[in-house]
This record gives structure tokens, sequence and C-alpha cells, in this order.
């Protein structure tokens, strides 16, 4: 029982240190607020197979017209449960744009990729808008910035030999997959 008051003593000292420490310097500057439980867990790399990759397939999956040899395809939703897709999809390629800055993620704070991951924030919440609102043209057009919000980072933060296609924007070259 002594042990157990004495081990108690300890732990209620343990709690009041740092108390006592935070409020001598609170007096000088307000105190930092708490660190937020977040945790990375996937890679950059596992974000984008998991995460952006199949959520931007998704979304283009449901854009534009394609001319097969059965004729002109039109794959814009024409269902509400169409567009609850698409909007899904948006939504996650928005969120995902957050993924991508967080610290163990975000590549150089002080950099493009911010930047970057900020345009696909950007895209993903405007596709959201153009799926709520069922516009057919928008839709499609914000899938382009979706492409180009990956393109560009893809082309500064990838490695690639200096004669390659993708880095010179050459038409035929093709984003990574
Ligand atoms: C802010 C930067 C950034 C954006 C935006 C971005 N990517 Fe990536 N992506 C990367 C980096 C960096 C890698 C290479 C992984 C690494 O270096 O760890 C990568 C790798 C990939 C890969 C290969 C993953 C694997 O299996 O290793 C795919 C697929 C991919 N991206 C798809 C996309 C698509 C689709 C988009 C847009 C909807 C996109 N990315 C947007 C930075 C980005």
């Amino acid at each position: 029982m002594r042990r157990l008051s004495l081990a108690l003593m300890g732990l209620a000292l343990a709690c009041a240190l740092p108390a006592m420490a935070q409020t001598a310097t609170a007096a000088k500057a307000p105190a930092a607020p708490p660190a937020a439980p977040v945790r990375t867990l996937l890679s950059v790399s596992e974000v984008m197979r998991h995460i952006v990759n199949p959520a931007a397939e998704t979304y283009w999956a449901h854009t534009g017209v394609i001319d097969d040899e059965k004729g002109s395809n039109d794959r814009t939703p024409t269902t509400q449960a169409g567009w609850d897709l698409t909007i899904n999809a948006a939504a996650q390629v928005a969120e995902a744009g957050n993924l991508l800055m967080m610290d163990g993620r975000a590549r150089d704070p002080g950099g493009p990729w911010m930047k970057y991951a900020r345009a696909l924030n950007a895209a993903g919440i405007s596709g959201m808008a153009a799926a709520s609102a069922k516009d057919h043209d928008k839709t499609f057009e914000v899938g382009g910035d979706i492409y180009d919000a990956c393109f560009n980072c893809h082309a500064k933060y990838i490695q690639r030999p200096k004669n390659s296609l993708y880095k010179q924007g050459v038409e035929g070259a093709v984003p990574p997959k």
C-alpha cells in the first residue's frame, strides 16, 4: 500500500513537473498547441498506388467521350449513382493532396512540392463541384486539371534520364504506371 502511494506520488510529481515548466515559460510566449496525434502510415508511393491512382482512374473513367469501333461512347454519368461515384473519386483526389503535404511525405516543403499537392487538392475540389452540378463539360475539363497536377509533380520529382520523352513533355510520352 505504502509502495503504491509512493508510486502515485511519484506519478503526480512527474505530471506536475512539465506543467510547472510550462507555467514558467507561459509568461513569455503562449504555450504551443499540443502536437496533433497524426502518424503517416503509407509512403508516397503507397498513397499513389492505393489512393491517388485508383481515385483518379475512377474519375477519368466517368468523363469524356471515347470513340471506338462501336462508335461514340460518352462515359459521363447519366444516373445519380454514377455522379456520386464521380463526386467520391474527386473527394478522394482532393483529400489526397493534403496527404501529400503531411510531414513525412512532403518531399521539399520549401519547393514546388506543396504547389503541386495543392493543385491536386484544388482540382479535386473543382471536380466535386462540377460533378455535384452534373456539369458534363466542366467534369471533363477538371479531369485535365487533375492530370496536369500528376504530370507536373512527376516531371519534377520522379528521377528520369535526361533524354526522357516524358521529361520533355513530348507528345506520346506517358506518365509512369
Ligand atoms: C505532389 C506530387 C505528386 C502528385 C501531385 C502526384 N504524384 Fe504520383 N508520384 C509522386 C512521386 C514522388 C512518386 C514516386 C514515388 C516515390 O518517389 O516514392 C509518384 C508515383 C506515382 C505512381 C507509381 C506508384 C508506385 O507503384 O510506386 C503512380 C501510379 C502515380 N504516382 C500516380 C499519380 C496520379 C494518377 C496522380 C494524379 C491524380 C499523381 N500521381 C499525382 C508524386 C506525385
